[in-house]
C-alpha cells in the first residue's frame, strides 16, 4: 500500500515538511494524487475550501487555535485529519 501522506512530508522535497506553511512556494504535495489518476475533483475541492474558509474567517475574524488544548489527530494510517481541534473566537 502506498502511503501518499508520508510522501507529502518528505524532507527531500520540503524544507520544513512537518510545518503547516500556507505560503509555501515549492509545494509538490500528493494530496490529490498524481499522473493519470490525479483527482478529478481537485478544482472543486480547492474552490469549496477557499469559499468555506473565507466565510469562516469573515464571520470569526479572531479565530485561532486554543493554545492550552492540543489538537487530537486521527489514528488512521491513510486518511489524515484532526479528531478534535479546540478553537477560540
Ligand atoms: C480535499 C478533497 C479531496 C482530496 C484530498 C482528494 C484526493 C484524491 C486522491 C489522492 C485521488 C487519487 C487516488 C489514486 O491515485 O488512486 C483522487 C481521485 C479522484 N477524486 Fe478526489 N479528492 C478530493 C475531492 C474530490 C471531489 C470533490 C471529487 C468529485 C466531485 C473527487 C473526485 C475524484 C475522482 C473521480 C477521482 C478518480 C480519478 C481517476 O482515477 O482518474 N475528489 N482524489
Amino acid at each position: 500500500m502506498v502511503w501518499t501522506a508520508v510522501a507529502s512530508r518528505d524532507p527531500r522535497q520540503f524544507d520544513a515538511p512537518h510545518t503547516f506553511d500556507i505560503d509555501r512556494a515549492a509545494n509538490a504535495h500528493l494530496a490529490f494524487g498524481r499522473g493519470a489518476h490525479f483527482c478529478m475533483g481537485a478544482p472543486l475541492a480547492r474552490l469549496e475550501g477557499r469559499l468555506a474558509l473565507n466565510i469562516l474567517f469573515d464571520r470569526y475574524p479572531g479565530l485561532r487555535r486554543d493554545p492550552d488544548r492540543e489538537p487530537v489527530f486521527m489514528p488512521g494510517a491513510n486518511v489524515m485529519g484532526v479528531e478534535s481541534l479546540h478553537l477560540l473566537t
